[in-house]
């Protein structure tokens, strides 16, 4: 059933745990990442970032509605989330398609320009109920708030978030997107620190090159809401590649993207399974 972001990383929260967020490029992908939520009996939010919605020839509504009623048909309560949303224009649709929030993501502006639009966006997705994530970014940076070598500032970051009214805060503490080795190690001490400082949950990005282990430990610390993206198209892609492998007469495309559902659903369920309430970290 589809279920307000919101309240599921509040829920998530309170038991001690977090919600996973997957994102998609195709159906596929939306009907993997359910499958592994109900097969894990999980919730989950289902993530559609503007680089998506540009795959899509920008058109936001087809594959929107796509995740809607996926999400809706689920046994698991199920997000849908908007993602690293740079464009005024498609911030402002996300309520308008079933969205129960969305990220606006000013992070490479200067600071006060990032505080002045998030601010402003903030208010204008309030109005329609939307939940708002937002995050800090690096001044200049070059690759953006989630480099390994970026951290986001307790202090800095709790004044961004009185200043902006964001609902949930991605901050940068040692993770980097789109990472295919899971070798990224977490400043687990400056984790717990945003978790006093910050009065909205904490958001985890680039959460594919993050070791198990370290997951566990970064929910531990005060994590509520946790991103994973390449981990499926590196599970989506690995299945393809396979499949056609063995088969250089296969041209049936249901039989290769089976298989990259199928793959994406295990990777989907085993990653619920960590950043669930009451799991273990290994020392
Ligand atoms: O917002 C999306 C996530 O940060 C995904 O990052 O592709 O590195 O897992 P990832
Ligand atoms: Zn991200």
């Amino acid at each position: 059933m589809f279920s307000p972001t919101g309240a599921m990383v509040a829920e998530a929260r309170a038991a001690g745990g977090a919600v996973g967020a997957f994102n998609l490029i195709t159906v596929e992908h939306a009907e993997a990442i359910v499958t592994g939520a109900e097969a894990a009996g999980l919730p989950v939010v289902l993530q559609i970032s503007e680089n998506a919605v540009r795959f899509h020839h920008g058109r936001l509504a087809p594959i929107a509605a796509a995740a809607r009623s996926i999400a809706e048909s689920a046994t698991v309560p199920v997000g849908l989330h908007l993602d690293h949303v740079t464009s005024d224009e498609l911030f402002d649709q996300a309520a308008a398609h079933g969205f129960g929030s969305a990220m606006y993501d000013a992070s490479t502006r200067p600071y006060q320009e990032n505080v002045a639009a998030t601010a402003a966006a903030v208010r204008r997705a309030h109005a329609h109920g939307l939940w708002v994530e937002s995050e800090l970014g690096e001044i200049g940076g070059k690759d953006g708030a989630h480099a390994p070598g970026v951290r986001t500032d307790p202090e800095e970051a709790a004044a961004y978030v009185a200043a902006t009214g964001v609902d949930a805060l991605a901050v940068a503490v040692g993770s980097s997107h789109a990472m295919q080795a899971r070798t990224a190690r977490l400043d687990h001490r400056l984790i717990a620190r945003l978790h006093v400082a910050v009065p909205v949950p904490l958001v985890l990005h680039g959460s594919s090159g993050v070791p198990d282990d370290e997951l566990v430990r970064a929910v531990h610390a005060g994590m509520a809401k946790v991103n994973i993206g390449t981990a499926l198209n590196s599970a989506f892609t690995g299945a393809v590649r396979s499949t056609l492998g063995d088969d250089a007469t296969l041209v049936d495309p249901r039989r290769y993207l089976a298989t990259a559902r199928s793959a994406m659903a295990d990777t989907v369920a085993g990653s619920l399974r960590l950043l669930a309430p009451h799991v273990t970290a290994a020392t």
